[in-house]
């Protein structure tokens, strides 16, 4: 993580606390701290929850955000097919929440002597451009010379355009690995396309990384990320086990769907209607048995007439209205009506929920 990007808050004792910018660093510690590479050969995990960044915020860029990620470790856990399986469970869950219109990337970094030469190669191509290139690329120059590759400036993007950059850096042993990656995707049927400037801001990677984006969100369009992690948790105290994992972001996912499926709604299938003060308690009553029961029903606490209580019934969307007043009431019974039939038969009061039930289908 980049300091500049991390939100720092200061207490009254003039301690400096950084809030959580991502949840990778935290799992690793965890691991390490409860020796969980001892309990269990290969540890999935997974975490939901808020992050911190100081960044300046715009659309799908906010301070405080939430993260879906999962993360594998443990000893052997670099197999290409992992790689495979933890991108392809990331692409599934964006599915399964309803995204359809996103791309894949993915890169490989190499080892860390891979990623080193390469550092190396990129500093000899960008040294005569130094005054090309933005400040921040600049100073990225020396510190992280390959997020170079991906800076979003105009000027520094047609510096990057007029290298070549390639595999070159990678050592057979990395492009095979590589190779086992794309290909167990095509097996999985994955579509992706080979992106050697994608590189991701975070300095832990070795070998692949991955991004997923969708056009629609403009300029902050990623939608998750995450890529492969063989050194931190070393680096970090822990054993020397491999890892890999992704986050994606919840709000960034919220703001990709379209309109109508943002909030997962279950159609209304009751609406009850009370007709005065008396029936109006024990139709609130039934509201509550037969939500207890687990039949979605709504009303209103409204007094009117029936002619608008009807109207609010069908623009609630519900299969049934059930119809209370003083003179069903008194013979302990309601009138239950089908919205789509007009039908309208009389059940007695204690049998309603049983009769629901049936006519819903619901176990
Ligand atoms: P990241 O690319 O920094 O990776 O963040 C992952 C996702 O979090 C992004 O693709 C984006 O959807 C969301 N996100 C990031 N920053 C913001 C923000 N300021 N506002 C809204 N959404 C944001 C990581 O955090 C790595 N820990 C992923 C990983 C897990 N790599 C390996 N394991």
């Amino acid at each position: 993580m980049v300091n500049k990007q991390l939100l720092e808050l200061k207490s009254n004792k003039e301690d400096t606390f950084s809030l959580r910018p991502e949840g990778t660093a935290a799992m690793v510690r965890s691991y390490i701290e409860n020796s969980i590479h001892r309990k269990e050969a290969i540890s999935k995990l997974f975490y939901i929850g808020p992050m911190f960044r100081g960044e300046r915020p715009q659309k799908g860029r906010l301070r405080q955000f939430h993260q879906i990620g999962a993360e594998v470790m443990g000893e052997g856990t670099s197999s290409p097919f992992l790689d495979a399986e933890v991108i392809s469970l990331s692409i599934n869950l964006l599915k399964s929440f309803g995204l359809k219109n996103f791309q894949l990337k993915i890169n490989s970094l190499g080892s860390t002597d891979d990623k080193e030469n390469f550092a190396k190669q990129l500093r000899i191509q960008f040294k005569s451009d130094m005054m090309a290139l933005c400040p921040n690329c600049q100073q990225r120059f020396q510190h992280n010379v390959f997020r170079i590759l991906d800076c979003k400036n105009k000027q520094c993007k047609e510096v990057v355009a007029k290298k070549a950059i390639d595999y070159a850096y990678l050592s057979a042993e990395s492009q095979e690995y590589f190779s086992c990656v794309k290909q167990s995707l095509k097996d999985l049927e994955i579509d992706f396309e080979e992106s050697p400037l994608l590189v991701r801001g975070l300095d832990y990677y070795t070998h692949t990384v991955f991004e997923i984006s969708d056009s629609s969100l403009g300029s902050q369009d990623a939608l998750g990320a995450g890529g492969r992690y063989n050194n931190l948790i070393s680096q970090l105290g822990g054993a020397s086990v491999d890892a890999i994992g992704f986050a994606l972001g919840m709000e960034r996912i919220l703001l990709a769907l379209p309109e109508n499926q943002k909030i997962p709604v279950e159609n209304l299938r009751v609406y009850i209607i009370a007709m005065n003060a008396q029936t109006l308690q024990r139709g609130f009553h039934l509201l509550n048995e037969l939500r207890a029961a687990n039949i979605s029903c709504d009303m209103s606490y409204k007094i009117s007439s029936m002619k608008s209580q009807m109207r609010s019934a069908n623009k609630s969307g519900a299969e049934y209205v059930l119809i209370l007043g003083e003179e069903e009431l008194k013979n302990n019974e309601i009138v239950l009506k089908n919205m789509d039939s007009g039908e309208q038969e009389r059940i007695p009061l204690q049998s309603v929920g049983k009769a629901l039930k049936e006519k819903l289908d619901i176990k």
